[in-house]
């Protein structure tokens, strides 16, 4: 069984980036090269899985990620916590 201490989960997930391409660049296959160098260097300090969201008013972008190969979690809710808002 995986062990799941806080430092394994720690190097083994990342939650995802904020991907934006120029809108005259868009198409280009450009936002793929991206993601393959987030992958593949986020690989390379060890990281084995990418949780990444959409906004609800963006799932146009569904596809998109689709074909870099993700695929949609149905049995997780993503939360968020703005830390700079904690005292
Ligand atoms: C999503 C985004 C990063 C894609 O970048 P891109 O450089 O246009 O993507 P690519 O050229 O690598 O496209 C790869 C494939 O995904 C498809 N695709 C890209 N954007 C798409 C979209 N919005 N809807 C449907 N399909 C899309 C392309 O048609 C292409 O398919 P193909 O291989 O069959 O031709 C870009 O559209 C963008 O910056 N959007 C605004 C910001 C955003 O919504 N970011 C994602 C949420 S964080």
């Amino acid at each position: 069984m995986e062990s799941c201490d806080r430092t394994s989960v720690a190097q083994s997930w990342t939650l995802g980036y904020h991907l934006v391409v120029d809108p005259k660049y868009r198409g280009k296959g450009i936002g793929t090269k991206l993601v393959k160098h987030v992958e593949k260097n986020l690989q390379r300090a060890g990281v084995t899985k990418i949780i990444l969201g959409v906004g609800i008013d963006n799932l146009s972008t569904v596809p998109f990620y689709e074909k870099c190969g993700y695929k949609v979690m149905h049995d997780a809710v993503l939360f968020a916590k703005d830390l700079y808002k904690v005292h």
